[in-house]
C-alpha cells in the first residue's frame, strides 16, 4: 500500500551499529527511505551503510553520542545536510546496567542509563521539533523505542525499567505539546529479543521458563517489529500520536 512507502522521506536512526537500528535501517532503505545511521562504533555503522548502498538503497553513517549533546546536533545537521529536512527520528539507542534491583543500583548506572534512554531522546525531540519549525516542515513524526519493562515489573532491570517507562510517558507529553508544532510522537514497547540489551536474560539459566510467561511461547525476532514500525514511520499512521504500540507476543498479558 502506497501510505506505508517510505520514498523520498529522510530517516535517523540512533542506535543502528548493533540490534534493532542495525535492522530498521535495512527495512526502513528497503521501503524507500533514506536512511541516517548513528551509533558510537563508527565500523559497525559503516558496515551496515555499505551493506544498504550495496544492494541499491540510501544510507548515510555518522559517529553518534546520543549523551553528549554537541555530537547529537552534529548528526542532526549532517543528515539534514545531506538528505533535507528530517521526516522521522527514530530514538532507538538504549542500554542497561546488567542486572541490578534498585539497591544494587549505583548513581553511575542510573546515569548511564537514564542519560542514554531517556534524557538523550528528550534532548533529540527537542532539537528536531526546533528543525521542523526552522525548515517550516510540513510535519514531524518522532518514534520512540521503549519496552513492556514500561509496563510489568521484572527484577534487576530497575533504571532500564525505570527510564522506558518514563520514555512511554514523555511519548505522550510530546503528543501532546508537539501536536502545536505538528509533530507526532509514538513509541513501540518490544517484548525480549535476542540483543547485547537482553543477552543476560535470554541466554541465563531463566530463559526457559521465563519464555513459558509469553502466551505465544517465543521470543521475538527482529522482523516481528516491522509492520509496526513501517506504520508509525511512514503517512499511515498520520493521525496517530501519543501512542505506544506493544510487540510482545502477549508477555504483558501473561497470568498473575
Ligand atoms: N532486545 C530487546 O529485547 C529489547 C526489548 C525492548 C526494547 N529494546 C530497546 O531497543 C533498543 C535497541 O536495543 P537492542 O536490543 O537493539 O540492543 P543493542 O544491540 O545493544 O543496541 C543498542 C544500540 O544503542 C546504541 N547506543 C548505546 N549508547 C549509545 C550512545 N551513547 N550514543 C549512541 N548510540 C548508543 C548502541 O550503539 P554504540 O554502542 O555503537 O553506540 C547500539 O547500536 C534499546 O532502546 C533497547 O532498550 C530492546
Amino acid at each position: 500500500m502506497d501510505q506505508f512507502s517510505m520514498a523520498g522521506k529522510t530517516v535517523v536512526i540512533t542506535g543502528a551499529s548493533s540490534g534493532f537500528g542495525h535492522h530498521f535501517a535495512g527495512v526502513l532503505a528497503a521501503a524507500g527511505a533514506n536512511v541516517v545511521l548513528g551509533a558510537r562504533r563508527i565500523d559497525k555503522v559503516a558496515a551496515r551503510v555499505a551493506e544498504i548502498n550495496d544492494r541499491g538503497d540510501v544510507a548515510l553513517g555518522l559517529e553518534l553520542d546520543v549523551r553528549d549533546a554537541e555530537s547529537t546536533a552534529q548528526f542532526l545537521d549532517a543528515a539534514e545536510t545531506a538528505f533535507g529536512p528530517i521526516d522521522v527520528l527514530v530514538n532507538n539507542a538504549g542500554v542497561e546496567a546488567g542486572a541490578k534491583t534498585y539497591l544494587d543500583t549505583e548513581e553511575e548506572d542510573w546515569d548511564y542509563v537514564l542519560d542514554t534512554n531517556l534524557k538523550a531522546a528528550w534532548r533529540l525531540c527537542k532539537l528536531y521539533t526546533e528543525r521542523v519549525q526552522i525548515n517550516q516542515q510540513a510535519g514531524g513524526n518522532i518514534v520512540n523505542i521503549a519496552s513492556i519493562t514500561a509496563y510489568r515489573t521484572i527484577k534487576g532491570q530497575f533504571s532500564y525499567a525505570v527510564s522506558k517507562a518514563a520514555l512511554v510517558k514523555m511519548t505522550e507529553v510530546i503528543a501532546l505539546e508537539g501536536a502545536k508544532y505538528r509533530v507526532r510522537a509514538n513509541a513501540i514497547a518490544p517484548g525480549y529479543i535476542l540483543t547485547d540489551v537482553s543477552r543476560l536474560l535470554l541466554e541465563s539459566e531463566r530463559s526457559e521458563s521465563f519464555v513459558k510467561g509469553i502466551p505465544m511461547r517465543r521470543y521475538g525476532e527482529f522482523k516481528d517489529l516491522d509492520g509496526p514500525l513501517l506504520l508509525l514511520c511512514s503517512d499511515a499512521s498520520s493521525y496517530m500520536t501519543g501512542s505506544t504500540i506493544v510487540v510482545d507476543g502477549g508477555h504483558i498479558c501473561s497470568e498473575l
